[in-house]
């Protein structure tokens, strides 16, 4: 069984894994869990209290997950036996961040008691919206939350890995170069338009790493990794690639991932 208190760290670029966490918590509440949502990007992972039960959630990134995701994860600090669970939305397949993670984890002394990964629509720079297909994955992504966040109340939930496959990839996706270098050399060429432009400074206020500066536009400076959020939110679809055609995704309003207080329960 699951104890009576959660502290659950998530990040979410465009409002896939929070719909998935909010999904959860509902769960949680109704047998009378009590939930505190954080966000990674604001907490400082050396100071997470682990007396708690420990909720980990984020969008796959390059079949793993965002440089700064990785590091809240690498930060949290030693302890003996916390119970901590994952969960991860994704497009299609994320092979290298379970294994990976529960390493990390195990490594730092938890009790590593759940993982599940769900498929949800695409975010990045999807060329179009279908919002038939999109709506069956919501229904598809958040049955399955429910499913496992009754696993882990009811002590059936695992955290299986793929032995191989997991660590291959993640030498293979994770490493310096391929994050900074190749993935991510598109948030080098971010740029805003500045006829379109409202220097509303809503760019700058989702960025998770702080990377956009208000000046009289917005400056994007060199730590983007290309989480999507100021692409897929400008009000105007003024922040843009050029040369890369995309439509705005977004599964959630803006001021849904900046207020504190969302999904609390
Ligand atoms: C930079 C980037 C890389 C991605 N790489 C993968 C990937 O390797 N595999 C996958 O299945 N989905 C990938 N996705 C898709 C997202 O994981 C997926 O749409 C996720 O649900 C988005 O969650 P969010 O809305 O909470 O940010 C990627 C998305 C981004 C922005």
């Amino acid at each position: 069984m699951l104890g009576s208190d959660i502290n659950f760290f998530y990040y979410s670029g465009t409002g896939n894994t929070l719909l998935i966490v909010n999904e959860m918590i509902k769960i949680f509440s109704a047998k009378g869990i009590q939930v505190n949502l954080h966000k990674i990007e604001h907490t400082d992972p050396k100071k997470v209290d682990t007396g708690k039960i420990i909720g980990l959630a984020f969008p796959v990134a390059f079949q793993s997950t965002f440089p700064f995701v990785w590091d809240f994860f690498n930060d949290l600090p030693q302890t003996e036996g916390t119970p901590v669970f994952m969960i991860d939305t994704m497009m299609a397949f994320s092979g290298a961040i379970v294994g990976p993670l529960k390493k990390v984890l195990v490594s730092k002394g938890y009790n590593c008691i759940g993982a599940c990964e769900i498929v949800m629509p695409n975010n990045w720079f999807p060329k179009k919206i279908n919002d038939e297909e999109n709506s069956d994955k919501f229904n598809n992504g958040l049955r399955k939350a429910r499913v496992y966040a009754e696993e882990l109340i009811d002590g059936k939930a695992s955290w299986n890995r793929i032995p191989f496959l997991s660590k291959g990839l993640y030498h293979i996706c994770c490493n310096d170069f391929m994050m900074k270098r190749i993935n991510l050399a598109d948030g080098r060429r971010i740029i805003v338009n500045k006829d379109k432009c409202l220097k509303c400074g809503l760019c700058s206020r989702l960025c998770p790493v702080n990377n956009i500066e208000m000046k009289e536009y917005p400056v994007w400076h060199d730590s983007c990794e290309v989480c999507m959020r100021c692409l897929s939110f400008c009000p105007v679809n003024a922040v843009l690639i050029p040369g890369k055609e995309f439509k705005q995704y977004r599964a959630v309003k803006a001021k849904e991932l900046l207020s504190e207080n969302f999904g609390e329960s």
